[in-house]
This record gives structure tokens, C-alpha cells and sequence, in this order.
């Protein structure tokens, strides 16, 4: 890794953009176009490496600019395979998603649901389709990890991709590393000069209010815990880290010793149709004081009454 001296000599501001984005290939809970702008005005101007260890639909990723070397992580197999075919093969998963709209129906639905194909493409245009097509957007597991959202019961096949901008992904991640992992094992691969945005499963606000089941494990407090320590060693190691959560208070607690950004973002999906609205979410920002200067081109710190307001 480049010495943090030259690193801050590079002219690499202004890594991400709105206008020149790509767009998720798949519709994600907790998926993050909304927040964008906001997200982006506070994101660090400066750093070698990006690093996103819950990648699911990858809105932030995609609006990176530069071909910056990056690390994009999902502990969802689906997910993985998916950036890895698009990757590989963008035609392949493009033939077979022709194919799958001509079949569109319920039954059809149910039937894919319920037989995974053997072929890989096969299997990530399956990942599309059934993302597409289901209910709301969902990706919900039941407890043996299978897929179980029900058909979205629209009367036509939705659009299932851009061709565009599913080559603009593929060329996109032809620089970045991609893991099927723990969060934890891959930021621990970071160092000075990456920057780790971390938006996992959120801390339920309450025990019945939030989706975090995107897989049939789940994401408890230990998880949470397991996540603060794995960015607070990634910090004395140099890294910058901003982390996405929920404004509960075992958050607030956790991470009581950094700073905290409240945003408001708004959510589809939730069980009771009448909470859908606005959400207010969290941002923790952990990096050393030294460093900030590199990574943000200030060495300001906010009184908590300033960033409540600051959005
Ligand atoms: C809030 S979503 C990320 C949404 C994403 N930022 C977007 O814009 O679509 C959280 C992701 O964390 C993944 N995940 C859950 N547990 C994980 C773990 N232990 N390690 C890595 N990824 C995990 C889930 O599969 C899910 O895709």
C-alpha cells in the first residue's frame, strides 16, 4: 500500500457522481438510491481504496466514478454470483432473462421458485427474475434458506434489465475484488487509505418494526458488536470507516464515542403499510483524528446539535 504522505498528494477527490452512476441490478431492502445525495456530500474526498462489505443491491458502489481499486463483499451466495456472472458474462444472463420474460406468468414464477437451474446464468437471470417479479422487491429466506416471496402479481413482465447499464456494471467491476464472506474477514483486509462504507442489516427499532432478514441467520446484537469492533480495529489501522443503522438506542450506546449523523430516509418496505414513510437512520463516521485532514480534506469536528441540524 502507497504511504498515506503520497496518497494525500494524489488528486483523487470527488470519487463518486450522481449523474454518471450505473444502476443496482436488483431492487434491495435497504437498497440506498434515496440517500445518495445526501450520503455523497459526506462521504470522504479522499482515499485509495473503496471497500463495501454488504454490498446487496450496491447503489453506493455503482456511483463510483473512477475505476478506483475496490473490495465488494455479500455473505448472500446470490448476491456474489450475480456481481460474478455480470462480471464474467453480462450476454449469457441477458439470453436467458429473454427468455424467462416470454414465459412470464405465476405458474411460471412458482416454478422457478421452486426448481434452481443448474446452469450458473441460468441461476443469477433466476436471481433476477424472481427479484423483479415478486412481491414489493423482497428477498426474504425461510428458515432452510430458500427463497420465498410470493409472485408481485403484476399484468406484464416488469422490465428485467437495461442492457446499457448492465454492460456499464460489468465493465465497473472489472476492477474490484469480489468475496462471498463475513463482513468481518474482509474488513479486515483494510488499511490506511481505504475507506469502508458499511451498511448492514439494521438494528430493529423495535421488536417488530424493521426487516433485517436477509438471510436465514439473521443479524443480531452480537452481530452488531462484532461489526463496532471489526471497524474500530480497521480505524487504528488507518481506514476510514462510515457506517448505516438505525437510530435505536442500543446504536446511539454502541457507538456512543463517535460521531453520529441523523438522516431521514424513505422506506418501501415495511409490514404495515401505514409506517411506510420516513425513517430516521444514523451515520457513524469512525477515523482517526490525525487522518481526517486525508480523507476529508478538513480536520473540523461537529458538536452533536450541528449535525442534527446539518441536514
Ligand atoms: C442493508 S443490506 C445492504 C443494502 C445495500 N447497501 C444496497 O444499497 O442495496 C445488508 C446486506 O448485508 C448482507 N449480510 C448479512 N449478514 C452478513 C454478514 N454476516 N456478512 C456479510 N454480509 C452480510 C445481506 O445479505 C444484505 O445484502
Amino acid at each position: 500500500m502507497l504511504p498515506f504522505w503520497s496518497l494525500a498528494m494524489n488528486d483523487s477527490n470527488f470519487h463518486f457522481s450522481l449523474k454518471e452512476k450505473s444502476k443496482p441490478i436488483l431492487k434491495w431492502a435497504g437498497g440506498k438510491t434515496n440517500l445518495l445525495p445526501q450520503l455523497l456530500k459526506i462521504f470522504p474526498v479522499n482515499f485509495y481504496r473503496y471497500i463495501e462489505p454488504f454490498i446487496g443491491g450496491g447503489a453506493v458502489f455503482l456511483s463510483l466514478t473512477k475505476k478506483i481499486p475496490a473490495i465488494i463483499n455479500d455473505y448472500n451466495k446470490e448476491v456474489f454470483n450475480l456481481y460474478m456472472g455480470i462480471l464474467e458474462n453480462p450476454k449469457e444472463i441477458i439470453k436467458n432473462l429473454d427468455r424467462y420474460a416470454k414465459l412470464y406468468s405465476e405458474e411460471f414464477y412458482y416454478e422457478l421458485r421452486k426448481n434452481i437451474p443448474s446452469s450458473n446464468y441460468e441461476k443469477i437471470a433466476r436471481t433476477i427474475f424472481l427479484n423483479k417479479t415478486g412481491f414489493n422487491g423482497l428477498y426474504r429466506q425461510n428458515l432452510k434458506g430458500e427463497f420465498n416471496v410470493p409472485f408481485g402479481k403484476r399484468d406484464a413482465c416488469p422490465t428485467l434489465y437495461e442492457i446499457e447499464n448492465f454492460l456499464k456494471v460489468s465493465e465497473r467491476l472489472s476492477s474490484v475484488e469480489i468475496f462471498n464472506e463475513d463482513f468481518e474477514n474482509v474488513i479486515d483486509k483494510s488499511g490506511q487509505g481505504d475507506f469502508i462504507y458499511c451498511d448492514p442489516p439494521y438494528e430493529p427499532l423495535s421488536q417488530t418494526s424493521s426487516f433485517n432478514s436477509y438471510n436465514s441467520i439473521g443479524f443480531n446484537q452480537q452481530e452488531q458488536i462484532r461489526l463496532y469492533d471489526s471497524c474500530v480495529r480497521a480505524s487504528r489501522r488507518g481506514a476510514c470507516i462510515i457506517i448505516s443503522n438505525s437510530n435505536s438506542k442500543f446504536i446511539l450506546d454502541l457507538y456512543k464515542d463517535f460521531e453520529i449523523r441523523k438522516l431521514f430516509a424513505k422506506r418501501a418496505i415495511n409490514s404495515n403499510g401505514k409506517k411506510r414513510g420516513e425513517i430516521e437512520e444514523v451515520l457513524i463516521f469512525i477515523c482517526e483524528p490525525n487522518l481526517r485532514k486525508f480523507y476529508f480534506n478538513e480536520v473540523k469536528h461537529y458538536s452533536s446539535n450541528e449535525l442534527e441540524l446539518s441536514m
